[in-house]
C-alpha cells in the first residue's frame, strides 16, 4: 500500500490525534492543525507537519490546504475533524453561541473543502473524510444545535460525493457515536449561558446524562482511527461509516422510526401530487 498524505484539522487531542498517531505509526506523512501551531504529545517524526489553525478564521482555513501542500507535497486524504459540543435546549441558544458552533463545525469545513477542491480536481484523486456525528442522523434533546451543525455536515458530504465522484475524489461521512475523548470535558463542551426551568426534564436530564458519560463513553478513539484507515485504504471507500455499537443501534432505531412514519403516512404522502 502505498504511503499517503494528510491534511487532519486539530490534533492536539481525542480523535484527530489517534488518527494523526495511526497514519504516522504506518508510515504516512501527517500535516496536522492545532490552534497554537505546537505538536502535540506524540511520538516525534519527521513525517509530522504541524500547521497553526484556529477554525474560526475563515480566511486562513480556505488557505489551510495548499498551505499544507506546499508543507508535505500533494495531500491525498482531508479529514474535517476539529470541533466541539454546545449542550442546552434550542430556544436558550444565543444567536453569538450558533453563530460560533456553525463557524467552527460547519463554515470551516466547507471552507476546507472549498480551498481542497481545486488541487484535488488538478490530480483527479483525493479524500474528504469529514467527521460529523449520530447526533446527524439520531438527534436527541439537549445538543439540538451541535446535531444541526453535524446534520449540515453530514448532507455537504452526499451531495458533494455525488458532484465528485467522476473526478476521481471520495467523500466518507463519519458518524461516531460516543467515543472516550475530551469531548464532553470542560475543555471541549460549552454549555448555553441561558437555562430555562420548564427544559429540565428533557434537554436538562439529556445533558446531565451526556456529562456523567464523560470518560466513561463505550467508544475507543484508537479503533475509530483504525476504522478510518480501512475505509481510506478500500478500493471502494464507504459514504457513510457509522462507528460504534451505540451508534449503530441509535441509528437503526431512528431508521424504524422513520420507516414506520413513511409506512402509517403512505397514503397521506402520496396523495400530493398533481393529478397529471
Ligand atoms: N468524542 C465523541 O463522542 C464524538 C462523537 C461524535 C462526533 N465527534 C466529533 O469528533 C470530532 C473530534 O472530537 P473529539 O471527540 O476528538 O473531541 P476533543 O477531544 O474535544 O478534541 C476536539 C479537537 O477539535 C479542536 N478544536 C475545537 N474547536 C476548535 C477551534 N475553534 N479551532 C481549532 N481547533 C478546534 C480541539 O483543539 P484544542 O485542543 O485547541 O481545543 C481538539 O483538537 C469533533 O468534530 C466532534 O464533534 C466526537
Amino acid at each position: 500500500m502505498a504511503h499517503k498524505t494528510w491534511l487532519i484539522t486539530g490534533i492536539s487531542r481525542g480523535l484527530g490525534l489517534a488518527l494523526a498517531t495511526a497514519a504516522l505509526d504506518r508510515g504516512d506523512v501527517v500535516v496536522g492543525t492545532t490552534r497554537d501551531g505546537r505538536s502535540p504529545p506524540m511520538a516525534s517524526s519527521d513525517r509530522l507537519h504541524v500547521l497553526p489553525l484556529v477554525m474560526g478564521d475563515l480566511t486562513r482555513v480556505e488557505q489551510a490546504f495548499s498551505e499544507a501542500a506546499a508543507l508535505a507535497g500533494p495531500i491525498d486524504v482531508l479529514v474535517n475533524n476539529a470541533g466541539f459540543g454546545l449542550l442546552g435546549s434550542i430556544e436558550t441558544a444565543a444567536q453569538s453561541e450558533i453563530d460560533q458552533i456553525f463557524n467552527v463545525n460547519v463554515y470551516a469545513p466547507l471552507a476546507l473543502i472549498r480551498g481542497a477542491l481545486p488541487l484535488m480536481r488538478a490530480r483527479t484523486r483525493g479524500h474528504i473524510i469529514n467527521i460529523s456525528s449520530v447526533a446527524a442522523i439520531a438527534p436527541a434533546p439537549g445538543s439540538g444545535i451541535y446535531s444541526a451543525t453535524k446534520a449540515a455536515l453530514s448532507a455537504v458530504s452526499v451531495s458533494l460525493a455525488q458532484e465528485v465522484a467522476p473526478m476521481g475524489i471520495w467523500v466518507t461521512n463519519v458518524s461516531p457515536g460516543s467515543f472516550r475523548t475530551e469531548f464532553l470535558s470542560e475543555q471541549s463542551v460549552r454549555r448555553t449561558e441561558r437555562n430555562v426551568d420548564d427544559y429540565a426534564a428533557t434537554s436538562g436530564r439529556a445533558v446531565t446524562g451526556l456529562l456523567n458519560k464523560d470518560g466513561k463513553q463505550i467508544g475507543d478513539p484508537r479503533k475509530a482511527a483504525e476504522a478510518i484507515l480501512a475505509a481510506v485504504d478500500a478500493d471502494e471507500p464507504p459514504l457513510d461509516l457509522v462507528l460504534g455499537s451505540d451508534a449503530i443501534a441509535r441509528t437503526r432505531a431512528r431508521l424504524d422510526r422513520f420507516e414506520d412514519d413513511l409506512r402509517q403516512w403512505d397514503d397521506v404522502s402520496t396523495s400530493t401530487d398533481f393529478a397529471n
